[in-house]
């Protein structure tokens, strides 16, 4: 089922892709939590399409094998997977670092030992919030605050690395400071601070996300001040909001080029949202091996190279740092996956979306957040 058929060995061309460092392993899309920035496909998969525990230990093999050096348990909540603590195990003993992206929610102490027994790396805790009141609001979900605030001390207790995932929008970007200080009180060695993406779920809540030119700027001057303050005690990383940069992210390091992720159901996507560009199909590891997928997928070579890009990004000098930017972004705002990144500050499109992203950040009554639940 695994191995190449061989009609493909024979089409096989000679082509030479190095292996991805990171493999984010989507164990399920069911979660507590409702963010309305949530980055999951618009199409969630159901519990009864999940892959099983031994399909997941194949993949996990598979990965090891073909090079793959980091496993990134996410989801959805990877907590509602029973099997967390058997699929963490698998992937020690192949020796793949472990990381555990979590809400917390889900996790007893008992299983923070268990994690920690089977050989977990590092966890990387979500907080939607310094205070229950805006966290809990954000994540709908009541008592999410302080449960992540006793799994951190749980993590503390076995000595695993922690990372504080801070998801910064409009209502709680004024609050970066107090974030970062909480991420030094619970013990993390590095805080994630990133402005909300608008993609997929959160072009729903747009309005209500986007924050205003004056508190990036306040956050983003907080963010370097904090840099000095605490050299050698956190290490903050920051991605402010796309629409404020000059040029695009380099999506994913790159398509195809440094990580791939498994969908519950076994679907593997170069990244979260490219199940939005139509006219891809996606293999799926209950039928093909992984490093196939990897190597010879259509997907996955869709956008490796520079032969798809429009002539100004061929012929610009960063193509090399952003590799293009970000194919979905493009299919969401240009409705063409071939289009330059909207974002870049050399397309067309890049005045308008500011325009209309700015003019709704300062809208005095932002909509109330339409939820995600599955
Ligand atoms: Fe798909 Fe950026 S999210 S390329």
């Amino acid at each position: 089922m695994n191995a190449p058929t061989p009609a493909e060995s024979l089409a096989r061309p000679a082509r030479v892709v190095p292996p991805p460092m990171a493999m984010l392993a989507e164990l399920t899309h069911r979660c507590p939590l409702k963010c309305p920035y949530c980055s999951n496909p618009l199409e969630l998969v159901r519990r009864s399409e999940e892959l099983s525990t031994e399909d997941w230990a194949r993949v996990l093999r598979q990965a090891a094998a073909m090079g793959v050096l980091h496993v990134h348990f996410s989801g959805g909540e990877p907590a509602a997977r029973r099997d967390l603590e058997d699929l963490v195990g698998i992937a020690r003993e192949v020796d793949l670092y472990t990381n555990l992206i979590t809400s917390g929610v889900g996790l007893t102490e008992t299983r923070v030992k268990e994690l920690s027994a089977r050989g977990l790396d590092h966890v990387q805790l979500s907080v939607q919030g310094t205070d229950a009141a805006i966290a809990d609001k954000v994540g709908g979900y009541k008592g999410g605050f302080e449960q992540k605030m006793r799994v951190a001390e749980w993590v503390a207790a076995e000595g695993l690395p922690l990372t504080v995932n801070a998801v910064m929008h409009r209502a709680n970007l004024h609050k970066v400071g107090e974030t970062i200080d909480l991420a030094v009180r619970l013990g993390a060695r590095r805080i994630e601070i990133a402005n909300t993406q608008i993609h997929g779920w959160a072009v729903k809540n747009r309005a209500a996300l986007v924050p205003t030119r004056a508190m990036v700027d306040a956050c983003t001057a907080t963010v370097m001040e904090a840099r000095e303050r605490l050299k050698g005690v956190l290490v903050i990383d920051y991605v402010p909001p796309d629409h404020h940069s000059v040029y695009p992210k380099a999506c994913m390091g790159g398509w195809g080029k440094v990580g791939l992720n498994v969908e519950p159901d076994g679907k593997v996507l170069p990244c979260h949202a490219a199940a939005t560009i139509p006219h891809l199909s996606f293999e799926n590891v209950r039928e093909r091996d992984l490093a196939w997928i990897w190597n010879e997928s259509a997907a996955f070579n869709a956008y490796r190279g520079d032969d798809w890009m429009p002539e100004a990004c061929r012929s610009c000098e960063r193509k090399t740092v952003d590799f293009g930017g970000c194919r979905c972004q493009a299919m969401a705002y240009a409705g063409d996956p071939n289009a330059m990144d909207p974002m870049c500050s050399k397309s067309p499109l890049r005045a308008m979306i500011h325009d209309l992203v700015e003019a709704e950040s300062v809208d005095a009554h932002p909509p109330e957040y339409v939820y995600r639940s599955m």
